[in-house]
């Protein structure tokens, strides 16, 4: 049984909303694919490899095959894993392939999983792998559409183009929510107030985005990205590129947990024309469909 999950975007809000603060998130037109075909041992062909059961190479299979054992024990499986999604640049690959391996074993076993279940059982695999997280990715990956989190209130978004232009360093989510919880220990105050900031930002952007009011919305990819750079998830080459974005009049910021990975970007058709011929990158659909089978 083959199934698929998207990857997402942040638009505001992302390392606030670890800390139960709001943000905004989106799947996008990019997916993993997951094939499950019982076997009588485990098995994992991915773009990083073949393994059995390897907590090192394929930790998201691999503890997402221990999950679902955990739910209906499992002799063998084979998976097969193809992405659109480039890894660790904070699209969301790891839940996307979580989710969509999950809701492959589905498939093959029949243990009876709803998505809701799905989603739980791929919010541990989250915990499992990186020990620390706030769930939006595996929610987005496993029910896509855009929301505002955690009142998970749909968004409807109004004719926004959203540039993605990739940094090419990778961005290690576990990495750079250790970081800023070690941030947060030492100051505390500071650091919540950032966070309510965050907080103000995204609960602000729900209008603007369903008006498409770009130039609001531009304002707010400004704060948010001031905001981020004041937690430490930026550096000099996504700062560089967000500056060089910001000239041609396209406002940027960081998508995911940062130290690399992936800018988003917004402005009118022009700027956005010419800021894709400078610096490459696509234009997300917004709102794609969450897990689902495929023939
Ligand atoms: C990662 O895509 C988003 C973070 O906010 C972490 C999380 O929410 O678990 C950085």
């Amino acid at each position: 049984m083959k199934a698929s999950a998207p990857a997402k975007i942040i638009i505001f809000g992302e390392h606030a909303v670890v800390y139960k603060r709001h943000a905004v998130v989106t799947a996008i037109n990019l997916r993993c694919y997951a094939e499950a075909k019982k076997s009588d041992e485990i098995k994992i062909y991915s773009p990083l490899g073949v393994t059995g059961l390897d907590f090192k190479v394929h930790p998201y299979v691999s503890y997402a095959i221990k999950r679902f054992s955990e739910v209906k024990p499992i002799n063998g499986v084979e998976i097969r894993i193809e992405s659109d999604i480039p890894i660790a640049s904070g699209l969301g690959s790891s839940s996307a392939v979580t989710v969509a391996v999950l809701k492959a074993l589905e498939g093959e076993f029949e243990a009876g999983l709803s998505n809701d279940e799905i989603f739980e059982l791929a919010r541990k695999v989250e915990l499992d792998v990186q020990g620390i997280g706030s769930g939006t990715d595996p929610f987005i990956a496993t029910f896509g559409g855009t929301w505002l989190i955690p009142d998970r209130k749909r968004i409807n978004i109004k004719n926004i183009r959203i540039l993605v232009v990739n940094t090419g360093k990778s961005s290690i989510t576990a990495e750079m929510v250790r970081k800023v919880a070690e941030l947060k220990r030492r100051h505390p105050d500071a650091v919540d107030k950032i966070f309510d900031a965050i907080d103000a930002i995204a609960l602000e952007s729900v209008e603007p985005l369903e008006k498409g009011d770009i130039k609001t919305l531009s304002e707010l990819f400004f704060l948010n990205q001031c905001m981020l750079k004041a937690i430490g998830v930026s550096n000099s080459e996504i700062d560089d590129l967000i500056e060089r974005l910001t000239e041609i009049g396209v406002s940027a910021k960081i998508t995911g947990a940062g130290g690399g990975g992936c800018v988003i970007g917004i402005g009118d058709d022009k700027s956005i024309e010419r800021a894709m011929k400078t610096f490459g990158g696509f234009l997300v659909e917004a709102g794609a469909d969450g897990v689902r089978i495929e023939d």
